[in-house]
């Protein structure tokens, strides 16, 4: 109770920002402190239990539900509670609540002077909840406004339990004149043009589209085909003509550049690399059974291979004015995306100028993939491919380029794909202390058999097939796999190609830009009733994967690299029959 009243405290009271669209680092992290501390008050000790272990549960389902909507349902109902336990008036539909007109609810779009948002003709003061909104401060987006645009981007919102919470924030309605108003500027649903997506995918969030291939199917081909490669999209997608599309590059002495798909295509030579891509949260969910992280729950499988066409980075940056001198004064090359919220922000990120302009960083503003027009999911018409790269800055739907002394001051550069310690929490934890993650760790992961599977004893051998990868171009050298969780190994035999065909050739030191894919055929031990396999791969530096999850643990969730396991049953031979 008392960490909630220091919350509600914050937000009435508390070192106030007054400027629309930020909250306070203080409030932004009081949501989280709220189902993360402990309580240091012992008189609250018993009460806070309850309320720790009730939020956790609905964390949990939140979590798993690829939103926090429910931890906040669980945070709303302590603080309701606390509010009729203090005595606080809470307010409740009634058909005396006052008229508002529009002008008056958009007085109300400051910690200051109450946050207040419409819905359906409904005004609600929501100033107690902000704090506690799984979706942070991007709540107040919606300040003095209609909550309905939002609702339609985050189509978390569209359940019960979240018009249960708003009801009881409710302190009137709008007049007549104002919601026509409104209900002329009808919200369409800005994910309708998102394209047809594969049925087999396992999806993590609809809107965004966020979805992952069965495991079993990214060992099936070295080339991921494009319908089963992982999405990972933070907005709608947006629909671009081929005909108009520009790119602007910016920032070299040469002044503005701007391109078009066919200059992209024939002012620049093409070129083609085979390219593994892997999301900063892929294996999340290991880390979630650790303790709770915040993100969408990836599973193995947000991470796919490519062939990617297009005209090199470095080609366009020297027909744009780049030369040697510039990087005397620039550090990075920023890149926007056409994709935006309902405020006009685009997605951002950016990489060091270095890997940008190298030859050998093969960066490609690519057109391709998989030798066909790149589809709508994964960045049409042109997105920025950097090998080795994290998948957040490979930006997709690539509208502008900018050299800069500057990092991106997108959200996704600076407050997100950060690693930390396992010991910061949301308390703790500072954006600007750490790194943006680029290159990633060396990986690897078990695609079959299953977690939980069942085996047949049969010709008394198991297949384990798999996947290794490892970023900044350090090519995999090794996979071992252990069937007795760890105590003994052997090494699998790695493919770069399609089974049955040539591998394709080795690349170049430090350009191992794809991943490998691994299989080992090996006894079952005679007796054994269950097995726990374990797989580990090693780089041409000698990197190797840490045997836990536990130490590198962190708060988002991100850089999940532990020896991957997979308990596996094997059934007994009268079982078979
Ligand atoms: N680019 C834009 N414009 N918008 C996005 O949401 N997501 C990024 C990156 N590029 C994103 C983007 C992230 S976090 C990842 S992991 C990769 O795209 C995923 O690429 P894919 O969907 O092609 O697999």
């Amino acid at each position: 109770m008392l960490l909630l009243r220091r919350c509600h405290s914050l937000t009435r009271f508390g070192p106030l920002n007054t400027q629309r669209h930020q909250v306070t680092p203080a409030v932004a992290s009081c949501a989280a402190r709220l189902c993360s501390s402990s309580s240091s008050s012992s008189e609250d000790h018993r009460s806070h239990q309850r309320v720790h272990s009730l939020s956790w549960k609905h964390a949990l389902a939140g979590l798993l539900a690829g939103t926090g909507a429910v931890l906040a349902y669980g945070l709303h109902h302590q603080h309701k509670a606390e509010r009729a336990d203090t005595g606080v008036q809470t307010l409740k539909k009634s058909s005396s609540l006052p008229i508002f007109s529009q002008e008056e609810v958009t007085k109300h779009r400051s910690l200051e002077d109450g946050i207040w948002v419409t819905y359906k003709g409904g005004v609600y003061d929501i100033t107690e909840f902000v704090a506690m909104h799984p979706g942070g401060d991007k709540i107040m987006l919606a300040a003095g406004g209609a909550l309905e645009p939002f609702w339609a981007l985050y189509a978390v919102h569209n359940q019960e339990h979240v018009l249960e919470i708003l009801s009881d924030y409710k302190v009137g309605e709008l007049n007549l004149e104002d919601l026509k108003k409104q209900q002329a500027v009808k919200s369409s649903d800005p994910y309708s043009s998102d394209p047809e997506r594969h049925p087999v995918l396992h999806i993590n969030s609809l809107k965004p589209f966020n979805a992952e291939p069965p495991p079993e199917i990214l060992s099936d081909s070295y080339i991921t085909p494009s319908a089963f490669f992982f999405k990972r999209n933070h907005l709608p997608v947006p629909q671009v003509d081929p005909a108009s599309y520009q790119l602007h590059v910016e920032g070299l002495p040469g002044g503005a550049l701007t391109l078009s798909l066919e200059d992209l295509k024939t002012r620049f030579p093409k070129h083609t690399i085979t390219a593994t891509l892997q999301c900063a949260g892929n294996r999340r969910s290991e880390m979630n059974k650790v303790k709770l992280v915040k993100g969408l729950n990836w599973g193995i499988a947000a991470i796919s291979n490519a062939t990617w066409s297009g005209a090199r980075l470095r080609d366009v940056l020297l027909a744009a004015g780049y030369q040697p001198d510039v990087a005397q004064w620039a550090r990075h090359v920023q890149f926007e995306g056409l994709d935006t919220d309902v405020t006009g922000t685009t997605y951002g990120a950016s990489v060091p100028l270095n890997k940008a302009v190298s030859e050998e960083g093969d960066v490609l503003l690519a057109y391709e993939m998989n030798g066909e027009d790149i589809p709508p999911d994964h960045g049409f018409p042109v997105r920025v491919v950097v090998p080795g790269t994290v998948g957040a800055r490979n930006v997709k739907w690539l509208g502008k380029i900018i050299v800069s002394a500057e990092e991106s001051s997108s959200h996704w550069q600076q407050n997100d794909y950060k690693g930390f310690s396992p010991g910061t929490d949301w308390d703790t934890v500072d954006f600007k202390s750490a790194p943006a993650i680029q290159e990633l760790p060396i990986q690897s992961a078990i695609t079959t058999p299953a977690d939980s599977a069942t085996i047949d004893r049969s010709d008394g051998t198991l297949t384990v097939k798999g996947y290794a990868w490892s970023g900044g171009g350090r090519e995999v050298v090794r996979v071992d796999v252990s069937l007795d969780g760890g105590k003994t190994w052997q090494a699998a035999q790695l493919r770069s190609g399609e089974k049955g065909q040539a591998p394709e050739p080795s690349p170049p030191p430090g350009r191992a830009w794809a991943w490998k894919l691994w299989e080992i055929t090996a006894p079952l031990p005679p007796d054994a009733q269950e097995l726990e396999i374990v797989c580990k791969a090693v780089d041409n530096s000698y990197n190797m994967q840490p045997d836990t999850v536990s130490p590198i643990w962190n708060l988002r969730g991100v850089l999940s690299n532990a020896w991957h396991r997979v308990k596996v049953k094997i059934r007994k031979d009268e079982e078979e029959e």
